[in-house]
């Protein structure tokens, strides 16, 4: 059964802060930041946005054009929970406009939930072909100020129709798995922002990827050379350039820049989007690239903590028709940039624990956060 990823899109906020505007504030040379860590830009979620509104606007146009009577599961991947306790998935399928006959669930791993919640959804579209699941991925990236992890921010959200009669591509049922009890990155329930041994979770991330590798090839893989392109979980896009120059060696070959340049063109202007980084680098290598169609991409999906994925996806030959290509670039080229102190601003993110709050309204389209309301968040549809 050819199950897999019937269609796709992502969603990214209105704001973004162009990372020369860092660069000066902080007296840094910008080219480590455009070149040095392969960023240019970095989402900046408006206090109307949380992981609930971005995934339900990454989610609208699926279900706009293909209707929602046949999902009856619907899985939220995020390490930026807004909740310790309820779904994600429960509000957003509200939002939504989800049938009642439908389960919801929020998964964690820190980057990796959503390659989890790929596999859970294949295996169980397996069960029920008739059915669908709904996926999706939200985060939002935010490190303490004023560290070298500040430049790596970012915010965005991806949806997913998983299905037994995919138009963008088949998973394949090789994968190459790797977990290891390590302190890379980590958020206790107390902090906002992550602890993060930010060298160390680079080094971290090239291991994985290599255990994993070399599972996905003990598992019946296909060669490094099946392969037309190559996305990789992208916290920021030189950890991909880096991740793919590693691959290329073990396998004896040179890393082709063409293996990964369409993959990273959105995250460069997203920054970090955690559970949703590598799916966005899947979004834009479609959109970019016009000659994938019955081609072979592989995936590797890190989560700090740590486990690794690496997998692959064959593109199906229409897929051309079921991208969202013109609305991604439209919300891309509508966004608006800040000005230090505008950023500043959007960092301090009231939750409701001193009182009622009611945001401006800062994102002009979709679903939005209308207030926390003792401490009860109110959500305004799309
Ligand atoms: N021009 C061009 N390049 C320059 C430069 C300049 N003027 N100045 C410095 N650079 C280059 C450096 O040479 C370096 O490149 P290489 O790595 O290729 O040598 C690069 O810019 C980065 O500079 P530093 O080595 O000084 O590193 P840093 O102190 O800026 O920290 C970081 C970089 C560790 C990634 C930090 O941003 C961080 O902690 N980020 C958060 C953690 C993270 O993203 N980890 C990734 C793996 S974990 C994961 O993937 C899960 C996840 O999503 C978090």
């Amino acid at each position: 059964m050819n199950i897999g990823i019937d269609q796709i899109s992502f969603y990214t906020p209105y704001y973004y802060l162009n990372l020369a505007v860092l660069a000066e504030r902080n007296g840094i040379d910008p080219a480590k930041y455009y070149n040095g860590i392969g960023q240019e830009k970095i989402a900046v979620p408006a206090h109307d946005e949380d992981i609930v509104t971005m995934g339900v606007n990454a989610a609208a146009p699926l279900l706009q054009e293909h209707g929602s009577s046949d999902i009856d599961t619907l899985l939220f991947a995020t390490e930026s929970g807004i909740d310790q306790s309820k779904a994600a998935a429960v509000y957003a399928h509200h939002l939504l406009g989800l049938g009642q006959n439908c389960r919801c669930v929020e998964l964690k791993q820190a980057c990796y939930s959503a390659t989890a919640a790929l596999q859970l959804a294949c295996a169980y579209v397996a069960r029920k072909p008739e059915k669908k699941v709904l996926l999706i991925a939200s985060d939002i990236a935010r490190y303490d100020l004023d560290t070298a992890a500040e430049a790596t921010q970012g915010a965005g959200a991806v949806a997913m129709l998983i299905s037994a009669r995919p138009n963008i591509a088949v998973i394949a049922p090789h994968s190459g798995l790797y977990s290891a009890d390590i302190m890379d990155f980590w958020r206790p329930n107390y902090r906002s922002t992550p602890l993060v041994d930010g060298k160390y979770s680079t080094v971290m991330y090239l291991q994985a990827l290599e255990h994993a590798w070399q599972d996905y090839q003990a598992q019946g893989g296909r060669a490094y050379q099946d392969f037309s392109a190559y996305c990789y979980h992208l916290p920021f896009s030189k950890m991909g350039i880096k991740a793919h120059a590693r691959l290329a060696r073990l396998n004896g070959a040179d890393p082709r820049r063409e293996d990964t340049q369409d993959g990273m063109q959105y995250n460069r202007l997203i920054g970090n989007s955690y559970t949703a980084a590598l799916y966005i680098s899947l979004v834009s290598l479609l959109d970019y690239r016009e000659d994938l169609a019955n081609k072979h991409v592989a995936l590797f999906s890190y989560g700090s903590g740590c486990v690794g994925e690496f997998f692959a996806l064959t593109v199906c030959p229409q897929y051309h028709r079921h991208r969202y290509r013109d609305r991604h670039r439209a919300m891309l080229a509508n966004r608006v940039a800040l000005d230090y102190p505008a950023y500043r601003r959007y960092r301090e993110v009231p939750d409701g624990r001193t009182g009622d709050f009611f945001p401006d309204k800062d994102t002009p389209h979709g679903c939005r956060l209308e207030g926390i309301k003792q401490q009860q968040r109110i959500y305004r549809p799309a």
